[in-house]
């Protein structure tokens, strides 16, 4: 039975959102990844019956928030985990900041595969270390891997991580088996160990899987670090609540001597609560969410077929973030992103923030209204066919 509505947002303007109040006047933002829409019911309850307590101290992470996050695997992803392998975190980015400081010096080389999430380049710049990028490469409309200039990076004496993006995002991409097999292989062989950002694992399309790196072979767990968050799936962001899985005892001492050093173990009051809740009880808002944003990615294919049929969808296996390269229609401007704000009051990312060679690309966020994102859709358009055609 059909009990949310996704048609129905909630209203963010003046909320304090960084998606909705960048700029004062007219505008639709289709950037920032997060959703308008409301949380699932039981997540709402348990952070309202936990706000009236009243009282606001020190919160102790109870067992449930283990255990949440073990029953999480186990039931959507089939995986089991062990609560010793748990790390609790305030969030993906502070545990991809405490791996890079405790696994590299300064000057050592962290391999992306580039165009990435732009956090991944600022992450590793911020910690000192030295960014190798294996640019995915465009064969037939698909994403693949570069696996000879892969193993080129991960033999050089310097490289210390890799952060696989498993979903990848901006490109949608779920990494198969066999793609994670040889990149695996090829980190164990050259000593890399793996980090592998799982944040968007709940937000896959029909007739494609994802899988979790550590599922693969002990060998592949043994040297990984997977995060994952409760934050893309239920639309909990803001309430900084994140676990990495870290199998090898060793890794996971050092990992939790980091997040020590770093302060940023300690979860807030909402963020345990919401955690728990959205793993225990999120299945049917997740579920019925999934329909209403592949809708939305067909809505926004169908659309720009019709209006501008030179652009190519990279149509997403996995996330809300729809990869789209305009290049055909795209005519040099200092940056898009703000020349699309200016002219055309609708806020999209710029494929330039995930590499530089993806000038032309506009990473658009899907997760909204039906009648936000047709209107946010209309603007792109009017923009590329009234500025610069
Ligand atoms: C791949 C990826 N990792 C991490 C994050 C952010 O994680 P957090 O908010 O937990 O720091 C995002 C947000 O868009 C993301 O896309």
């Amino acid at each position: 039975m059909q009990k949310y509505n996704f048609d129905e947002t909630v209203d963010r303007i003046a909320t304090n959102s960084i998606k909705w109040t960048v700029q004062s006047g007219e505008f639709i933002p289709l950037w920032v990844a997060d959703m308008d829409f409301a949380v699932a019911d039981e997540i709402k309850e348990a952070l309202l019956k936990r706000a009236s307590f009243g009282a606001y101290g020190y919160p102790k992470t109870p067992d449930e928030f283990y255990e949440a996050e073990i029953l999480w695997w186990k039931k959507r992803h089939d995986t089991n985990i062990s609560r010793e392998w748990i790390q609790r975190v305030t969030g993906v980015i502070p545990s991809l900041s405490c791996i890079i400081k405790t696994f590299t010096k300064p000057g050592e080389s962290v391999i992306i595969q580039t165009p990435v999430y732009n956090h991944f380049h600022i992450a590793i710049e911020n910690n000192g270390a030295n960014i190798l990028k294996n640019e995915l490469i465009l064969e037939n409309g698909s994403y693949v891997v570069d696996y000879e200039n892969f193993e080129e990076l991960a033999k050089r004496e310097d490289t210390k991580l890799f952060i696989l993006c498993n979903p990848h995002n901006p490109v949608g991409k779920c990494f198969t088996r066999i793609e994670l097999e040889k990149l695996g292989d090829i980190c164990l062989k050259h000593n890399v160990l793996v980090v592998s950002d799982e944040i968007h694992r709940d937000i896959v399309y029909t007739g494609h899987n994802y899988t979790p790196y550590l599922s693969i072979k002990e060998a592949f767990a043994n040297n990984s670090i997977t995060c994952t968050a409760p934050s893309k799936t239920f639309n909990l962001a803001g309430l900084k609540a994140a676990a990495m899985i870290i199998p090898n005892k060793e890794i996971f001492k050092q990992v939790q001597k980091a997040v020590e050093q770093n302060e940023v173990g300690m979860i807030n009051v909402f963020g345990i609560e919401g955690f728990i809740a959205a793993y225990q009880y999120g299945d049917e808002w997740l579920e019925q969410l999934l329909v209403y944003l592949e809708k939305n990615i067909k809505f926004l294919i169908e659309y720009f077929k019709k209006e501008l049929p030179l652009v190519k969808v990279h149509k997403p296996e996995a996330t809300y973030l729809v990869w789209v390269d305009i290049s055909a229609y795209y005519k040099e401007v200092e940056s898009l992103q703000n020349d699309l704000f200016e002219k055309s009051r609708v806020i999209v990312n710029d494929g330039f923030n995930y590499s530089e060679n993806s000038k032309g690309f506009l990473r658009i966020n899907v997760a909204t209204s039906r009648v936000i994102l047709e209107e946010g859709l209309k603007r792109i358009v009017s923009y590329f066919k009234n500025n610069n055609l």
